[in-house]
């Protein structure tokens, strides 16, 4: 599957980067290891400027290009009691700045369709106590890795996987390190233990550590690992997305919304929930509502004005009685204020039983049907090749 292709990785005598090396090896890449600990390729520290640079030109000596950069290497988990002023900027230098650097020093170097893979942390978002120094490189990596993105887009695809715990050693975990961190992000359960360094890859870094591995953990980790490296190196990327919804009539837009979140990784936030909601996250928002007198429900209007990011992709989905009128025309008007490129738009009937439709049984009967939500699915799909195109890079 790799075979010809030379894949970096940083840290990879241990752990969570030997075994993405070894699953590189097993597809046909030529790996190229930098690591403190013995290994075949390439021992040295990557907090060096000058060993980076002998790194660096050793693979592009041995082999002139670089299809895969994987930035794995683990800063110091230390946190604020004990951690040093040296030992914080040593997790940095290693954590961080390697990552730029050698993405700096191979640049002219990346092949066509290259891509980098930054090993994160769920730590990017939320934290256990005394970690300071390792949370501070990972959330450091996270944002390096959007920089990066668009810096290089067209160029090389740049994206970073934040795993929860990767059990590498087989260890059991007790107390807060099971539980993995006091703050949970929308009630998810984050209480597993991983079953293996491959499990990586079951945690998608395109989705958020813990529930999508959570939910497969029966899965074969062989077959999690090839189909999530794949994600991971960029073929058949998934685009993360967030639907958030106001369904209320007859739950009409969340059987829609629910069609196109089984076309792939998207996750359903009713807006009327009440919760903190992130959606930095995410590559592409949609918004959904039933119309009700000729626009979207005004709670969406008001959850997109809390929290849609600015220049984010967004979408909009509507269903409606009779006619949709001015739809999503106010929530559309603030993605244009916030520079968020529209995607597209779909909308299709739903049963409607409001005000005098009631007396004759409702309009719409039995809508969204089954070929409503198969061009729903449709329409999503088409979406999210458009998220992939060129233009929205
Ligand atoms: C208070 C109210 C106002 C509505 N206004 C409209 C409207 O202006 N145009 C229309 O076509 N449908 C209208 N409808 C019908 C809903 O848009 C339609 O049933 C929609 O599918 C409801 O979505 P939901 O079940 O996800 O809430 C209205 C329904 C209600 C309850």
């Amino acid at each position: 599957m790799f075979e010809n292709k030379i894949a970096v990785v940083t840290g990879g005598a241990r752990g969570i980067g030997r075994a993405i090396a070894e699953e590189f090896r097993r597809s046909g890449a030529r790996v190229c290891v930098i690591d403190l600990r013995s290994n075949d390729y390439f021992v040295g520290d990557l907090s060096e400027q000058a060993v980076l640079e002998a790194f660096a030109h050793k693979v592009i000596a041995d082999y002139g290009h670089v299809d895969y950069l994987i930035n794995n290497a683990l800063p110091l988990m230390k946190g604020i009691d004990q951690c040093s002023y040296e030992e914080f900027n040593y997790a940095l230098r290693v954590g961080v700045t390697a990552p730029f650097y050698l993405t700096k020093l191979f640049a002219p170097y990346f092949a066509p369709g290259a891509a980098i893979v930054n090993i994160s942390s769920s730590r990017d978002r939320m934290s256990q106590p005394q970690t300071e120094s390792y949370t501070a490189a990972k959330g450091g990596i996270s944002a390096l890795t959007h920089a990066l993105a668009v810096s290089l887009a067209g160029k090389v695809r740049v994206n970073s996987i934040s795993p929860g715990w990767i059990d590498t050693d087989c260890a059991v975990y007790e107390g807060p390190d099971a539980d993995q961190h006091p703050a949970r992000p929308g009630g998810k359960s984050h209480g597993h233990r991983p079953y293996g360094a491959l499990s990586l890859f079951g945690q998608g870094g395109l989705s958020d550590g813990g529930e999508y591995l959570y939910r497969r953990r029966h899965d074969p980790p062989d077959d999690l690992s090839q189909r999530l490296w794949l994600e991971a190196a960029g073929e058949g990327l998934s685009v993360k997305t967030a639907i958030c919804y106001y369904s209320r009539h007859h739950g009409n837009t969340r059987k829609v919304a629910e069609a196109m979140a089984g076309e792939g990784e998207a996750d359903l936030i009713d807006v009327t929930a009440r919760r903190m909601v992130r959606l930095e996250g995410y590559d592409l928002i949609g918004f959904a509502s039933g119309i009700y007198y000729g626009k979207f429900h005004e709670s969406v209007l008001r959850f997109a004005r809390q929290y849609l990011p600015q220049g984010k992709p967004v979408f909009f989905v509507c269903t409606y009685g009779g006619a949709k009128g001015g739809g999503p025309r106010d929530v559309a008007e603030l993605a244009r204020e916030r520079s968020c490129p529209v995607l597209g738009v779909f909308g299709c009937k739903g049963y409607d039983t409001f005000g005098p439709f009631r007396l004759v049984g409702g309009i719409a009967k039995g809508h969204p049907n089954a070929r409503d939500l198969e061009n729903a699915r449709g329409f999503f799909q088409s979406l999210k090749k458009t998220y992939d195109s060129e233009e929205t890079r």
